[in-house]
């Protein structure tokens, strides 16, 4: 018989290869890591891998109006209309991103289920396994997109009109990726069916390194949000434009990165530019226009709306000297986060070891947090690192995350 670690790594493996950068070995510098952008081949490829282990294990699994899947275990007798207790994560990856960032809380709610029967727990309320679509927006620009349509808190028509980096909107995305976007939108009756989600995922920073605990409970997610910076001047030639005669987008840009920087260290906040285009992305031109993507996560609301203001003004200010345009939109924002603190207190009193911990990134809880009883738990990562290939997490580690799930699941559906 299999032990827990070598049933692990066995699921694991079944997924690893699946968009896979081409460029590089997985642990390999920049060009490796994963490239599983939400209704592209790798993503779909993801999808399928989930949908035939789900059917593997006698689950119900169908695709909602947003493309999120769901796979249900109602043994017989449970009514399917009470409120279901609900574990997963997202399938889908930044550029060239880690293998374990919301796969890992797939993988395990699948082993969770294994696990449970093979215990013998049985659950008195339906069981379900959610992915989530488009988690990172990665693809389209709106994290957590999937739970945000589910939940209501995106227009649908704002979502549907959303395009990737070549034009493509997310409407014909979700039809080749076989999925009818005419019911996008608000979901209230599957949300209603939800008694609590928990979602289990790799730790992005050191925290339970530090804890020595291969386990955590997060209490809470800093608020955050997606601010584009559209700067635009007047394109040029490189060698003929006299310096004093230039509007060059790239130093208001240029400026805008190192006083968001500063902003947010003073501010005891998060700032990253992390995305840039330039036009013409010329060599031998001044630029006509830069866009900047930031990224900006802070303690709580009021700091982050500062910091914002504050990196919007010294951008402001810095355009006038340079004789360039600002303009700034908000694509998306994240208030802050409590996980519902009666359900972090059973968590805790079935894993009375695991430390509590907040974290700075986003995730499907957060958004559904604001509807139903959400928490997350959150397993070891000793690089610490995330939304990079050297994202990690130990074969041993990942199975004692799903024991903890399988404990949590069992404490919450097989009362
Ligand atoms: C998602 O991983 C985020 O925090 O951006
Ligand atoms: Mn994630
Ligand atoms: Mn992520």
């Amino acid at each position: 018989m299999s032990t827990a670690v070598e049933r692990f790594a066995a699921l694991w493996d079944s997924l690893a290869p699946i968009g896979r950068a081409p460029s590089g070995p997985l642990d390999g510098p920049a060009g490796s890591g994963y490239l599983r952008y939400a209704w592209t081949h790798g993503d779909l490829d993801c999808r399928e891998w989930f949908v035939e282990e789900a059917l593997d294990r006698d689950l119900d699994v169908e695709t909602d109006g947003n493309g999120n899947i769901w796979a249900t275990w109602c043994p017989a007798g449970v009514d399917e209309q009470m409120p279901a207790v609900v574990t997963g994560s997202h399938l889908d990856s930044v550029p060239h991103g880690g293998a374990y960032d919301g796969p890992l809380g797939v993988v395990s709610a699948l082993l969770a289920v294994d696990e449970m029967r093979a215990r013998g727990a049985t659950p008195t309320v339906p069981l379900r396994l959610a992915v989530f679509t488009e988690e990172e927006g990665s693809r389209f620009g709106v994290a957590c997109l999937g739970s945000r349509l589910l939940t209501g808190s995106i227009a649908p028509d704002k979502a549907l009109a959303l395009t990737d980096r070549d034009g493509l909107r997310l409407s014909d995305a979700m039809r080749i990726g076989g999925v009818e976007p005419d019911t996008v939108g608000a979901d209230p009756t599957r949300l209603a069916a939800i008694g609590a989600f928990v979602e289990l995922h790799v730790e992005q920073g050191r925290w339970l390194v530090d804890a020595g605990q291969p386990v955590g409970i997060a209490t809470a997610i800093w608020p955050h949000g997606r601010y584009r910076f559209d700067f635009r001047g007047a394109g040029n030639h490189a060698g003929t434009t006299r310096m004093d005669d230039r509007h060059d987008p790239m130093l208001t840009y240029a400026y805008t990165v190192l006083a968001a920087n500063k902003e947010a260290r003073l501010a005891g906040a998060h700032a990253t530019v992390g995305r840039v285009s330039v036009e013409p992305n010329a060599t031998n031109a001044v630029p006509s226009s830069v866009t900047g993507w930031l990224d900006a996560r802070a303690p709580d609301d009021e700091i982050l709306k500062m910091l914002v203001e504050a990196i919007t003004v010294k951008a402001t200010d810095r355009a006038t000297r340079d004789g360039t345009q600002v303009a700034v939109t908000a694509e998306s924002a994240s208030g802050a986060t409590t996980f519902d603190p009666d359900l972090v207190a059973r968590l805790r009193a079935v894993l009375p070891d695991a430390p509590l911990l907040a974290t700075g990134a986003g995730h499907d809880a957060g958004v559904l947090a604001s509807r139903v009883p959400a928490a997350m738990l959150f397993v070891r990562n000793p690089t610490g690192v995330s939304h990079a290939p050297e994202e990690t997490a130990s074969d041993e580690d990942c199975t004692a995350g799903v024991a903890a799930l399988a404990d949590v699941l069992t404490e919450l559906a097989c009362r």
